[in-house]
């Protein structure tokens, strides 16, 4: 069976700059990318990333505040501190050479199976199975597994699986071919089993129930925040915050937040403006942009209070900046898309 999804692959991958070379570091870049992400949103991030930062030295020794920046607008910004720190931890222990075994990928806090196994396999055609999102459905279609794919049971029958299935001579090229056959052909609804290779072994496929796996239990559903961001205009300049809690978007700027227990009207968000700006003497104020961003477990609604004021005691950990510097920032995605809107990006 492995034969025929490789034959598959050979004649229908698409060219990915990653897939040109070896070089463990440049692949762990793209594994880091692309989780989560799709080819073509990771794709020209890849390419800034591997030109700016073309060895591990490079990543390391760059400001975080700079890798930050160029990772603005793919999202999960934990993956980005967490790849730069990684970046730091291997070049301390290995220099500027990517470790070569599973065993010393896994050990670095940063890296899990998932990508010790994508970079193993790709730079050193070791054996070690893949197991991501488009693995699980492949899988849980070809045998019909009936465990859901994120619960303790099934994380473990999924592992045991994959590593089954492998073509052990061939661990770089299978690993590639079934993550690409879930990226092509067995998608998530209507998978296109007619031209799937694997179609006459596929036990979903046989009885019509493709789409109904891989099973899952449901998650709670996420949890509402209400953001009113403070966009300062004193003259020519505004003040930045940047976000140290631990909490979404950690190490990103954002104009000052007043976090509320639901959406605020101007009556009750201007006692609030009051005190935190610590004036009587507001200018003008008025919510100039409203804007609803969708996370995996949470739902921010933004509301964006513009002020021009002339005086404030701002807080001592605001940064005041010209208006123009903004740019020179990185935000997060819902930030950017306000600054868009009044030209400041
Ligand atoms: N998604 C994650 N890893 C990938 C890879 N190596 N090629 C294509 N898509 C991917
Ligand atoms: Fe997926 Fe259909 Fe192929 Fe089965 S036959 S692996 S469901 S695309």
């Amino acid at each position: 069976m492995q034969g025929y999804l490789q034959n598959w692959y050979i004649q229908n991958k698409r060219d990915l700059p990653w897939r040109h070379t070896q070089d463990p570091y440049i692949i762990w870049l793209s594994e880091v990318i692309l989780q989560q992400t799709r080819v073509v949103q990771g794709l020209p991030y890849f390419l800034k990333f591997s030109t700016t930062y073309p060895s591990i030295k490079d990543l390391a020794e760059a400001p975080l505040d700079d890798v930050m920046k160029l990772w603005q607008g793919l999202g999960y910004y934990s993956r980005a501190r967490n790849m730069h720190h990684t970046a730091n931890l291997i070049y301390e222990k290995y220099g500027n050479s990517f470790p070569t075994s599973y065993e010393q990928m896994i050990a670095l806090k940063g890296i899990g199976p998932y990508t010790a196994s994508a970079v193993a396999s790709f730079a050193f055609n070791l054996p070690y199975a893949v197991l991501d999102g488009n693995v699980n459905r492949v899988l849980s279609r070809l045998f019909m597994v009936d465990e859901p794919i994120n619960s303790s049971k099934g994380k473990k029958i999924f592992e045991s699986l994959s590593t089954e299935f492998l073509d052990i001579n061939q661990p770089a090229m299978h690993n590639q071919a079934i993550m690409e056959l879930g990226a092509l052909v067995c998608l998530p609804q209507n998978p296109k089993c007619a031209e799937c290779p694997l179609n006459t072994f596929c036990a979903a496929r046989m009885k019509n129930v493709a789409s109904e796996f891989p099973k899952k239990i449901k998650k709670q559903k996420p949890r509402d925040r209400y953001f009113n961001y403070i966009f300062i205009k004193q003259n020519n300049q505004t003040f930045l915050n940047q976000r140290f809690e631990k909490d979404i978007w950690q190490h990103l700027f954002e104009f000052p937040l007043i976090e509320t227990k639901k959406k605020e009207s101007l009556e009750e968000m201007l006692p609030q403006l009051k005190t935190i700006l610590d004036t009587d003497k507001i200018n003008s104020i008025s919510c100039t942009f409203e804007s609803k961003h969708q996370l995996t477990h949470q739902t921010i609604w933004a509301d964006f209070w513009e002020i021009e004021i002339s005086k404030i005691k701002p807080q001592k950990e605001w940064l005041k900046i010209d208006l123009q510097e903004i740019k020179n920032y990185a935000v997060p995605r819902l930030l950017e898309k306000f600054l868009i809107k009044h030209n400041l990006q």
